[in-house]
């Protein structure tokens, strides 16, 4: 293929990058198909992270692509403030019809930061609605990742993402600790065995603030962005079973665990606990159109029917909720879902993932590996005196060697489009193994 040349780096200020290393050595990708991405100059590189956690069809999937041109050609943009449109009302349905029962409302937002920020609003309103305006407390986790809105940040628990801002997050948030145990959990498969006791934690806060001061509690199912920490055994039944106890509502970011990464739909049918509130967006459109939703159940959405018909129930939403094109390509999504069992493929590959993962146990730097689903977390030692810097060499090692991974931390996180075949995994352990 002919080498493109390469454009003016100047201007676009990009997002979570080291923009002044970047710009030296820029890495450019220029096209994508299936499990590959094509750098501007033809070379192959195998995608291990779907993007960002995202394409989990797998990349160029022109039935996507042809609804997106159907749409647009039909109506490019629709507002939804007292208006609608029948992709919107499709897409909701869709979505209702993957969750648990009893989630059956779904509010759309462009991201998953909206959909977090969303979320937390109506989780404080909802108990407004109710009458019970004392709950204006939100609880969220260390290691967490919800997320750059103010809210998101808040409830997070990433110091990077949150030190800049210390004096502008939300007031009255608290957080449960993390749940990474590495002194016992090291080198689990699937769920660690210990941990399920974590989940009181929420009692001391309850402790500490009084529950009827609680309106919501927001946990990753499995925590992406800090290192891929899968929940141990019990731990979520039990924040479930706490939360039950006190009124106070659940809510699942599922941002990188909805749609099938798991080896369910999303992982509140996976680990059988249902929360009250579930957050989504990236392989809701297989990440090419922007989009993110947020579920609730018929009885939050019902408290906010209460008010003379013809007011506004909820003063909130976003110019492109439920953006036409953007559900048009929701609905080719889950149709491609459906169609080729999408939805449930990482548990049948997810005991040969699980056994490429922790092959790479005993490699040069493994301190630990963790895996569910299609999902790997590797974690690697630090170089003294530089947080990250293995796990970003690697990175490197492997972009040279064709293979896009993930670094958070020092921790390497791969999450390959679900389409994913046997060779294509066996080829990211080698090529991760070399590069170890
Ligand atoms: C759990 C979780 N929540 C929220 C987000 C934020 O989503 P977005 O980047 O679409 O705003 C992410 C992104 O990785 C995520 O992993």
């Amino acid at each position: 293929m002919k080498p493109q040349s390469q454009p003016d780096l100047h201007a676009w200020w990009m997002p979570f990058t080291a923009n002044r290393a970047f710009k030296q050595a820029p890495r450019l990708l220029a096209r994508a198909r299936g499990m590959e991405y094509f750098t501007p100059d033809g070379r192959r590189v195998l995608d291990g992270a779907a993007g960002l956690w995202c394409v989990n069809a797998g990349h160029g999937r022109e039935e996507i692509a042809a609804a997106v041109t159907r749409q647009l050609e039909a109506m490019d943009y629709a507002p939804s403030f007292q208006m609608g449109h029948a992709p919107g009302f499709e897409l909701a349905t869709e979505v209702a019809a993957l969750l648990p029962p009893g989630l059956e409302h779904v509010f759309f937002t462009n991201s998953g930061s909206e959909a977090v920020d969303t979320a937390l609003k109506i989780a404080l309103a909802y108990h407004r609605c109710r009458g019970d305006a004392a709950r204006t407390r939100l609880i969220g986790r260390e290691r967490a990742y919800h997320g750059v809105g103010f809210g998101g940040i808040s409830v997070g628990g990433m110091v990077a993402n949150r030190r800049m801002w210390a004096a502008s997050m939300l007031p009255g948030v608290d957080h449960l600790r993390h749940t990474h145990d590495p002194a016992r959990n090291a080198f689990a498969r699937g769920q660690p065995a210990h941990g399920a006791e974590f989940a009181d934690d929420l009692e001391r806060l309850l402790a500490l603030h009084d529950a009827s001061t609680i309106a919501a509690v927001i946990v990753e199912p499995i925590a992406g962005s800090t290192g891929v920490l899968v929940p141990p055994k019990g731990y979520l039944e039990r924040l479930r079973a706490i939360c039950d106890a006190h009124g106070i509502l659940l809510i699942f970011d599922e941002v990188i665990t909805g749609f099938g990464r798991t080896g369910s739909p999303f992982a509140a049918q996976e680990f059988g606990v249902t929360p009250d509130i579930v957050t989504m967006a990236k392989g809701l459109t297989n990440g090419c159109i922007p989009m993110g939703a947020v579920a609730v159940t018929r009885s939050i959405h019902d408290a906010f029917m209460q008010g003379p018909p013809g007011a506004i129930e909820l003063f909130h939403g976003y110019t492109y909720s439920a953006h036409p094109v953007a559900c048009a390509a929701g609905l080719a999504t889950l149709d491609i879902y459906r169609r080729e069992g999408l939805l449930t493929r990482a548990k049948a590959l997810s005991g040969m993932w699980e056994d490429a993962v922790q092959g790479l146990r005993g490699r040069p730097h493994v301190i630990d590996t963790r895996n569910y689903g299609l999902i790997a977390g590797i974690e690697l030692e630090p170089i003294a005196g530089k947080p990250g810097a293995r796990a970003f060499e690697v990175y490197l090692k492997c972009f040279e060697r064709g293979l896009l991974i993930r670094t958070t931390g020092d921790t390497i996180a791969l999450s390959p489009p679900l389409i994913i075949e046997p060779a294509h995994i066996e080829e990211i352990f080698d090529t991760l193994a070399r590069a170890l």
